[in-house]
């Protein structure tokens, strides 16, 4: 097998680490017949990682890269990709928390299992983290929960990552902090994504530098996430408050109708029904489903019968759960709407996100 591969390894204060990895690296690669760089980018270490790493290049294909007045993880990993021109890239961190053996395993599942993107994933049953203090699990548990809305897989925290060049064509990342690796799953252009079992080990030299700022920069980095990417649960909540602004208009519209024009009530309520619809319409499509849209080939009329459908639809659900539940189960009154109404708001937007909007 012979692969166009790099690997870029961040680091800071690594020396020690860094001496001993690249070598081992580099076995990897001479064994498996791999044709891989490996790209270190170092922050102007104080101990001189990145002379190193240069004294190494000498002897190993290595690239040192050392970057100064500036401090982080995902950036220099952002930096690294400048400097690779391969079909594949990885990246992973110098202290041997992540097998360079394993560093195969990877590779095989983008080049023999078709995968675009393969994550080094720790909570994979035969994945195991020796010795990790309680405080820690943790914290990489509740780190992992709140990455859920923009990645089902088990371990988005993961630092030991490969993938297809392609993954990150026209992707803006936003490298502030850790987790370069998430923002990859959350933005990347992949269909085929595959976990692979490691060992995390400890590392073998020096200290982490994980620090109490970290936790700060993940949730302004989550943040950020939110405003970019569309999630599920995000959808639903934006689509809750155009439903609410909808009401407004409702009874604004019936207001007017009823009193200023003298409809009948009915009448009234059916013009603000109409009024109301449009509105939430227009809200839906230039806010809740805004990113969709771009990628949908239908038009704005079809969206917009497509958009009455799934709200008469509702409606409907919403008069049989009603009398369901109040005539036959006799629950009461205000319960049974509520209840029917939960129900169709969640019809409606299923039917708005897979059907309407699509
Ligand atoms: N260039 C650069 N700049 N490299 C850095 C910086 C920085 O500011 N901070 C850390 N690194 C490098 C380290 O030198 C190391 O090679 C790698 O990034 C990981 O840093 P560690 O300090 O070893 O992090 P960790 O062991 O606490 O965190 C690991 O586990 C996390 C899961 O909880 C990493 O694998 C993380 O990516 C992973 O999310
Ligand atoms: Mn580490």
């Amino acid at each position: 097998m012979r692969e166009h591969v790099s690997i870029i390894i961040p680091t800071y204060n690594e020396a020690e680490n860094i001496a001993a990895i690249i070598p081992k690296i580099s076995e990897v690669f001479t064994k498996h017949a791999i044709d891989g760089k490996i790209i270190v980018v170092d922050d102007d270490s104080p101990d001189q990682t990145w002379k190193v790493a240069e004294e190494l290049g000498r002897r190993y294909p290595v690239k040192s890269v050392r970057r100064q007045g500036e401090r982080g993880l995902s950036s220099a990993v952002v930096k690294g990709f400048e400097f690779s021109d391969s079909d594949i890239i990885g990246f992973m961190d110098a202290d041997f928390s992540h097998p360079p053996e394993q560093i195969i395993d990877l590779l095989r599942a983008i080049t023999a299992d078709g995968a675009d993107l393969a994550v080094g994933s720790r909570y994979l049953d035969e994945g195991k983290i020796s010795k990790w203090p309680l405080y820690r699990r943790i914290g990489s548990w509740g780190a992992t929960l709140l990455a859920s809305p923009f990645t089902s897989i088990k371990d988005p925290m993961s630092g030991f990552v490969f993938f297809k060049r392609g993954v990150l064509e026209g992707v803006l990342l936003n490298p502030i902090g850790f987790k370069i690796g998430l923002e990859i799953l959350a933005k990347g252009r992949y269909r085929k994504l595959k976990e692979v079992p490691i060992v995390f080990k400890d590392r073998l030299y020096g200290e982490s530098k994980l620090t109490k700022g970290v936790v700060f920069e993940y949730l302004k980095q989550l943040w950020q996430l939110f405003r970019e990417v569309e999630t599920p649960i995000g959808q639903f909540i934006k689509f809750c408050v155009v439903g609410a602004a909808g009401l407004a208009v409702n009874l604004i519209i019936f207001s007017a109708c009823l009193y200023f024009l003298h409809f009948h009530y009915l009448a009234s309520a059916v013009a603000a029904f109409f009024f109301a619809l449009t509105s939430n319409f227009i809200l839906n499509r230039a806010w809740t489903f805004k990113v969709q849209k771009k990628g949908g080939q239908l038009s704005v009329r079809i969206q917009y019968q497509r958009f009455l459908f799934v709200c008469l639809f509702g409606l409907g659900v919403n008069l049989l759960t009603l009398h369901i539940l109040h005539a036959v189960f006799e629950h009461h009154e205000i319960l049974s709407q509520l209840l029917a109404v939960l129900s169709a708001t969640a019809l409606n937007f299923f039917g708005s996100k897979k059907w309407a909007f699509r």
